[in-house]
């Protein structure tokens, strides 16, 4: 399976941080997504945190109304957020592990040991009709598991990659192409995301299974300097070289 157009999922919550610095309406997120859009962003991506650091439930309001492209909402497996899903049903629900204390998200989900706890959640959002991902690491027990869960995507979690550099980078994009492979061979569909960067996509668009990235800091940091459109284009732009 190869996935031809790569789908770039714009993830907005940073956007929301900024205007939380201050507590007020600006810089609006939804402003931001209507951009992305315009500029070639196939989907827009919001994390909704249990502390609701960025996004707020205001925010999922008003993106539900506003998009005219898929919403994809990050969420933890709580009974909480379980609600709000299926209360908006986004075009697609990603499952991510979340910790208070953590900076970002710090690793993927433990689908194979959290199979009990994960499995209603899948089963209720998939009988909502929402498209069901998993943020996992890209390790083949995970994908196992995955498949186990029913789940019909898999996001990998390009952290480590992004993070390591030479020989070690090299050894980690082998394991998310690898990973990729097992995914797509059992007929789950591979995205991925996390720390992804203009320097450091190219090698990860170029996985020919992997149908979808998810980004977001880089995108919004480097929107400081030249607007969002432009690094929104750039980055489509980079992906489609990959192709
Ligand atoms: N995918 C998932 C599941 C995430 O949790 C995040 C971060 O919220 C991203 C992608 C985007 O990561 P980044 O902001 O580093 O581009």
């Amino acid at each position: 399976m190869t996935a031809h157009h790569l789908r770039l999922g714009v993830n907005i919550d940073h956007v929301a941080t900024i205007r939380n610095a201050r507590g007020g309406d600006h810089p609006d997120p939804v402003r931001a997504a209507e951009q992305a859009a315009d500029a070639g962003a196939d989907g827009i991506t919001a994390h909704l945190r249990e502390d609701r650091r960025h996004i707020t439930d205001g925010d999922i309001d008003r993106l539900s109304e506003a998009l005219t492209i898929p919403l994809n909402l990050e969420m933890a497996a709580t009974d909480e957020m379980l609600d709000i899903a299926l209360r908006h049903t986004p075009h697609a629900a990603c499952i991510v592990p979340e910790k208070r204390e953590e900076r970002t998200t710090e690793g993927g989900l433990d689908a194979a040991g959290g199979h009990n706890h994960l499995a209603p959640f899948v089963r209720e959002l998939k009988n909502a009709n929402i498209r069901v991902s998993l943020f996992i690491e890209p390790d083949p027990a995970q994908v196992e598991a995955a498949l186990r869960l029913g789940a019909p995507v898999v996001e990998f979690h390009t952290g480590r990659y992004a993070h390591l550099d030479g020989e070690e980078r090299a050894t980690e994009l082998r394991r998310i192409a690898d990973a990729a492979a097992l995914a797509a061979k059992n007929g789950i569909e591979p995205h991925a995301g996390h720390g992804l960067t203009y320097d450091n996509v190219g090698p990860i668009a170029a996985i020919p299974q992997i149908a979808e990235l998810n980004i977001g800091h880089f995108l919004m940091g480097e929107a400081i300097f030249t607007g969002l459109e432009t690094s929104v284009k750039r980055m489509r732009e980079l992906m489609d070289l990959a192709r």
